[in-house]
């Protein structure tokens, strides 16, 4: 038994929503055909959006979305994607080498602000900075914001469709600026970041900068950024981090000891969060700027999605990809990743006072998605469930938790032993409008975790509402074969802060406090 305090009247910080958003890059088939299937297309669609995406993204009420990338962004011309889309250019894409695929900049500036919309989300620009010049992202700013008539490039943005201003507020600063956004040193991009900076910000009031972040665990680059931009920090909102989890073993076919090493890296990321917020902390930044975690997830090898079986499911290659080839880094994603979401979004809201954003990466056909599609085939994978279920979290006070999470010892993890070890259980609380919500994993892959709850502070009703993520097997994923291989299951029952949840589970309760 696990004895855990949820402390009612110890309240870390408000959990912004942004921090269950998300990341579109122009890569595989993220857009061509995962979230963009064109207005002609038979699929059903809104305005050439993947109707079932939008329905599904509605209901998990997605806050934010990052684009056009990643590494896309570092070579992107907002100016290719905007004006009729028949005359719009081809381009050679970051990725072309790897898949042979064009861009077509179907998908614009109007194009992404429709789908945000349409979603209910705000738009997050990545901006490139490699191959633009300062003034050509001040035009970009000028276009999206500008009041509707006061600019030349207003006006064009009118003659484009669009005569009230987008509004887009989040802006990063280039992408991962340590590699191929320009191989620059932390002190070469911080002299970079004041340079555009300066002129993004004067280009419209109330932006938000992103300063391209740290990878992983390279806590210098946070440290020399930071140290160069220190005098200029009132034009800083968040610090970027992106913290992938490596691959450990098969996506699909992994052992015992890899379902635990994959969670322990996945764990790992509150070091990272609490390392780089020692240096925005340490340079005096925190009253204004917070962490932005606009890539994480779990990147395993590709190849194990259902792009890599187009034929034999009947899918047409989008138009950008007449070969054929399958969505690069397109990965099935099981229970495993499930629990690494599930993790992190728990870390994410135990540290609600350090982070600002936080995209998971990518949404559709790629790594740690969402949602497979092809053709008229859609399925939601595990991770969608897990975003499903916590999404009250969003908005809600984040409670301290404290007590007994357990440790699964080294020499019961794998046949071997493991140099690591893995709490059984990862937790986070909320409170918002009244109601509690809780999220509990068990990270054990064999054993039901029975927990005890204290709640000092918090009057209880004494039913609740419980949602559990579960499957037979900690490998089950969703296919087009059986779509709902794994589904939430939804019941009301009494509660007294007594909880079992099965081995390899999510359980999430929301009951109604005092
Ligand atoms: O998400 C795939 C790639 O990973 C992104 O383009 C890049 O930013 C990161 O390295």
């Amino acid at each position: 038994m696990f004895n855990l305090t949820v402390h009612g009247d110890d309240r870390i910080a408000r959990v912004e929503p942004e921090l269950y958003g998300h990341f579109t890059e122009h890569i595989g088939g993220v857009f061509y055909d995962g979230i963009w299937v064109g207005e002609d297309s038979d699929v059903p669609n809104i305005r050439g959006f993947r109707k079932e995406l939008v329905e599904k993204m509605r209901a998990i009420r997605a806050p934010v979305v990052r684009w056009p990338g990643g590494c896309f962004a570092e070579i992107y011309n907002w100016r290719d994607g905007i004006g009729p889309r028949e005359n719009r250019p081809t381009r050679i894409n970051w990725w072309t080498l790897s898949d042979g695929r064009y861009e077509p900049n179907s998908v614009g500036t109007h194009e992404f602000v429709d789908f945000c919309r349409l979603i209910g989300a705000e738009p997050y620009f990545a901006a490139n900075i490699t191959g633009t010049t300062p003034l050509d992202i001040r035009d970009w700013i000028d276009y999206c914001n500008s009041p509707a008539g006061s600019t030349s490039l207003a006006r064009l943005r009118e003659h484009n469709g669009a005569k009230e201003p987008f509004a887009v507020k989040y802006w990063g600063v280039g992408n991962e600026t340590w590699g191929g956004g320009g191989n620059m040193t932390g002190e070469m991009y911080a002299h970079e970041y004041r340079k555009y900076a300066v002129v993004m910000e004067n280009a419209c009031r109330g932006l938000q900068l992103i300063c391209s972040g740290a990878d992983h665990d390279d806590w210098h680059w946070a440290n020399d950024v930071l140290r160069v931009l220190e005098p200029s920090y009132r034009i800083l909102s968040g610090l970027s981090l992106h913290f992938y989890c490596g691959a450990a073993g098969d996506p699909l076919h992994f052992s015992e000891e890899e379902w635990y090493r994959q969670l322990r890296q996945a764990l790992d990321v509150e070091r990272a969060i609490q390392r780089n917020w020692g240096f925005v902390v340490g340079y005096g930044m925190e009253k204004r700027a917070r962490l932005v975690i606009d890539e994480w997830g779990c990147w395993h090898r590709g190849g194990t999605g259902p792009s890599s079986r187009m034929k034999e499911y009947g899918i047409e290659p989008a138009p950008n990809n007449p070969n054929g080839v399958e969505n690069l880094f397109e990965q099935q994603s099981t229970m495993r990743d499930a629990m690494v979401a599930a993790v992190t979004l728990n870390l994410f809201n135990n540290n609600a006072e350090k982070i600002r954003m936080a995209t998971v990466a990518q949404l559709v056909n790629n790594l740690h998605c969402l949602f497979l599609a092809g053709g008229d085939r859609f399925i939601c994978t595990p991770t969608y469930h897990v975003f499903d279920m916590m999404k009250d979290h969003m908005g809600g006070s984040a409670l301290w938790v404290s007590g007994d999470r357990g440790e699964i010892a080294r020499e019961k993890i794998g046949s071997q032993g493991a140099s690591y070890t893995v709490p059984n259980l990862s937790v986070s609380a909320t409170e918002k409008d009244g109601t509690l919500t809780l999220t509990l994993a068990n990270l054990n892959v064999t054993e039901q975790a029975e927990i005890k709850l204290n709640l000092p502070g918090l009057q209880t009703a004494d039913t609740a509402e419980f949602t559990l993520l579960t499957a037979p097997d900690p490998h089950a994923h969703n296919s087009y074969e059986d779509p709902e291989a794994v589904h939430l299951t939804h019941k009301t029952g009494s509660f007294n802060g007594e909880l079992g949840i099965p081995a390899f589970s999510v359980l999430t309760v929301s009951v109604k406090v005092n």
